[in-house]
């Protein structure tokens, strides 16, 4: 298992950014900026669907690969405080340039593995989308443990990952910070179990395009009152 600090996920990312950030995060290259905004809108209908209760006006919450901000444009308004932490130091300046009319969100670069200047047990909500997909299954579960760590009592964590089925594609090489790795429900179940949070809730949603058909897994954990 390769030590996530001989990893290039900042070097990695902080090319993507400045190649073409919009595409990198979730539009296709000819994408226009009113069509990602777009896309950060539906985004964050879906992945909070039915789980809208968990987004309270007095909430802090944290979005680990935060990008540009997408998703935190349409998350922000609905909390107290939003704490976006990306690998990309490029990927923050985009995100803190875009967003610097909304004052209740601060982005900060991170290591790649932990959750960067936060206290234990101050957070209410963490999520995450379209993020842990990209890292090796060991920085994945380093940030588990940080979710743990910073989550308040009764604290919600939300997070998406592609599905693994028979015929799923295998993991590529620890050194890929890009190509999806595919997990089962049974063995985010166990692992989330294993760091003491509650299994609340896994839902599926359908990815079908001429290249892609798969479901994403919407995982829904709370740790303890
Ligand atoms: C596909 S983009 C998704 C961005 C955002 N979540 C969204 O949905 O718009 C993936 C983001 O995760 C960040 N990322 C990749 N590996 C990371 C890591 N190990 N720690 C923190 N952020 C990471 C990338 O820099 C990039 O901004």
């Amino acid at each position: 298992m390769t030590d996530p600090s001989e990893l290039d996920m900042k070097g990695d990312w902080n090319r993507r950014a400045l190649e073409n950030a919009r595409y990198y995060i979730a539009t296709p290259i000819d994408g226009t900026e009113q069509l990602f905004r777009s896309s950060g809108e539906h985004d964050v209908a879906l992945f909070f669907d039915g789980l809208e209760q968990v987004l309270q006006p007095e909430a802090t919450v944290v979005d680990i690969g935060a990008g540009v901000g997408r998703m935190d444009e349409f998350v922000a308004p609905r909390v107290r405080r939003l704490i976006g932490v990306d690998v990309s130091g490029e990927m923050v300046a985009l995100a803190r340039q875009r967003l610097a009319h909304l004052d209740n969100i601060e982005f900060r670069e991170g290591d790649g593995w932990t959750l960067p200047g936060m206290d234990d047990g101050g957070i209410d909500v963490v999520f995450s989308h379209i993020v842990f997909q990209h890292m090796p299954r060991n920085v994945a579960a380093s940030y588990f443990g940080e979710v743990v760590r910073v989550l308040a009592p009764g604290g919600h964590f939300v997070f998406q990952l592609p599905e693994r089925v028979p015929g799923a594609p295998a993991d590529p090489p620890e050194s890929d910070t890009f190509e999806m790795r595919f997990y089962s429900e049974d063995e985010l179940r166990d692992q989330l179990a294993g760091l003491g949070l509650d299994w609340v809730a896994c839902r599926r949603f359908a990815v079908k395009s001429p290249a892609l058909d798969f479901n994403q897994l919407r995982v829904h954990a709370q740790k303890p009152a």
